[in-house]
């Protein structure tokens, strides 16, 4: 692995965090990022000690979109070719819960990042916004199918044809962020959550994920299949066994993650 440079990567208890590092540019997003992002990613996924992942950036912001720098003169061919933005799927595409942990701007790719994650608690100094259309662009990390599936086609056009940004409030009443706290207390809300999270029995909250995310990819019917299917499989755990006993033996829980 390259050593980080754009981020800075910790392991907390059984929580990977991810912490954008870009100061002078508001943490905007690049290659390397991008790189480092998914490297460390990848490398929380694939690790059984690891329960969950966050991603934050700094009190002023999350990330202020895509680099502008590096955009400003790539030709059209050239983001054919590169696939500009297609690596961030497989951020999207992460099986262990990822909580966006947001304070300041969330911002063209940045809104986009965080809403690849499973939670997005927002600091109240917050601002989420799909500026692109004031550079005469549009949004090109999923900021016009995820925004409208998660706040309304209505309000998601408003926000990608205007460019205008939305406050924690606002995103919180939209349905964009899970919670919104107080910017003092972010870190350790969005903290308490993970260590949460990941002191669950990981095969159930594998399962959880994966069938939160058919709900947004497929029709009800389908859904509903998947997540009866992976509702029974989970009888197959020895945690579910050790879940239910200790709710019967009115204890806490032991889980092994198998
Ligand atoms: N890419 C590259 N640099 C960026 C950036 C981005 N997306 N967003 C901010 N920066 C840089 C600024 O150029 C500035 O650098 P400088 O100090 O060398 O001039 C620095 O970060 C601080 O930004 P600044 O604009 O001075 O702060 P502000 O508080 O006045 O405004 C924003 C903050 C977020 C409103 C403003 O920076 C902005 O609109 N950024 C672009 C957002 C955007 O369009 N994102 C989508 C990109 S596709």
């Amino acid at each position: 692995m390259t050593d980080p440079r754009t981020i800075r990567a910790e392991v907390r208890g059984r929580v990977g965090w991810i912490i954008l590092d870009r100061p002078d540019v508001l943490n905007a997003l690049n290659d390397a990022v991008r790189a480092e992002v998914l490297e460390a990613a990848a490398r929380y996924d694939a690790d059984p000690g690891i329960g969950a992942i966050v991603v934050t950036g700094s009190d002023r912001a999350f990330a202020a979109g895509a680099d502008i720098g590096d955009l400003a003169d790539v030709s059209g061919a050239e983001a054919i070719v590169s696939g500009v933005f297609d690596g961030w799927e497989a951020f999207a595409a992460l099986r262990k819960p990822v909580i966006a942990a947001v304070a300041g701007y969330a911002l063209g790719g940045g809104c986009e990042l965080a809403m690849m994650c499973d939670i997005i608690v927002a600091a109240d100094t917050a601002r989420f916004g799909q500026p692109e259309i004031t550079l005469a662009l549009i949004p090109g990390m999923g900021g016009t199918q995820r925004l409208a599936r998660a706040v309304g086609a209505y309000r998601a056009a408003d926000l990608v044809l205007t460019g205008r940004m939305m406050d924690a409030a606002e995103a919180e009443r939209a349905g964009l962020v899970s919670r919104v706290v107080p910017a003092a207390e972010l870190l350790d809300v969005a903290s308490a959550i993970a260590d949460g999270i990941a002191a669950r029995s990981l095969p159930s909250v594998l399962a959880a994920k994966a069938a939160l995310r058919v709900a947004l990819e497929t029709p009800l019917a389908a859904g509903l299949r998947f997540e009866r299917h992976a509702f029974a499989a989970l009888f197959d755990t020895m945690d579910q066994k050790e879940g239910m006993a200790a709710f019967r033996e009115k204890r806490a829980p032991s889980f092994e993650n198998r």
